[in-house]
């Protein structure tokens, strides 16, 4: 069906295009899907507030001076504090402190492995955080709905209406639900991301550039509307 192919579309796309940031070449380094979850924790908390050009250098650094969850959970708040100084909101860096320190001590080193887990457990950790890091490092089959993921459904369902209003984002998390690839949750989610940042740009999307035009609602409007105004019969 068109969900099917658009996922298998958007999956190639990405496969072939997708940018190289270092938590994506971490993830190649990790043993195991925990540290896997920390590395994309780490990743996913600094990028949160702060675009991808700033956060790649104070990524590599943390990761550099913390390498893990052990790691973390010995280090003081004044060097998280001080390894954050630049970033802005302070307190997203003394959560993932707290964070590590919980895990290392609750949970024996092991983050949990489920969206809804890690939202209760983790401080600092939303809907969108938890179901990130499950879905990259745990392959759980759950969608995730951030700014770029937002325009690009819109767009894609022709989705109008308040994207401030709950019921509008509440509707969006469920269409992310349903079009995720079950076997790739991790690499379909970023994909969606990835799109919005390369592709589905706010102003002056790359259309014809786009590997899922012909899954695009919005697209169609228009050439519909161009058809109306220029080639009437
Ligand atoms: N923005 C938020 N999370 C991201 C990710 N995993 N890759 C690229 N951009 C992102």
């Amino acid at each position: 069906d068109e969900v099917e192919s658009m996922r298998y579309t958007l999956l190639a796309w990405y496969d072939a295009h997708k940018r190289q940031l270092p938590w994506r070449e971490y993830a190649l380094t990790c043993s195991d899907a925990n540290s896997h979850a920390y590395a994309v924790w780490v990743s996913e908390i600094m990028l949160q507030q702060t675009r991808v050009a700033t956060v790649i250098d104070y990524y590599k650094r943390w990761m550099m001076k913390w390498p893990d969850l052990k790691s973390l959970s010995q280090a003081s708040e004044e060097e998280v504090n001080h390894m954050w100084s630049g970033l802005g909101y302070y307190s997203r860096g003394r959560r993932l402190l707290q964070g590590a320190i919980k895990v290392t001590k609750e949970f024996g080193g092991n983050m949990p492995t489920k969206a809804a887990l890690l939202m209760k457990e983790l401080p600092g950790v939303g809907r969108y955080t938890s179901s990130a890091i499950s879905s990259i490092a745990f392959s759980e089959p759950v969608g995730v709905v951030d700014g770029n993921v937002t325009r690009v459904l819109c767009r894609m369902r022709a989705i109008g209406g308040n994207t401030t209003k709950k019921e509008v984002m509440s509707h969006l998390w469920s269409v992310a639900n349903h079009i995720v690839h079950q076997e790739r949750p991790g690499d379909f989610n970023q994909a969606l991301m990835e799109l919005g940042a390369m592709i589905c740009l706010p102003k002056n999307p790359k259309c014809s550039s786009c590997p899922v035009k012909s899954n695009c609602k919005s697209l169609r409007q228009v050439e519909e509307q161009s058809k109306f105004f220029f080639n009437k019969k």
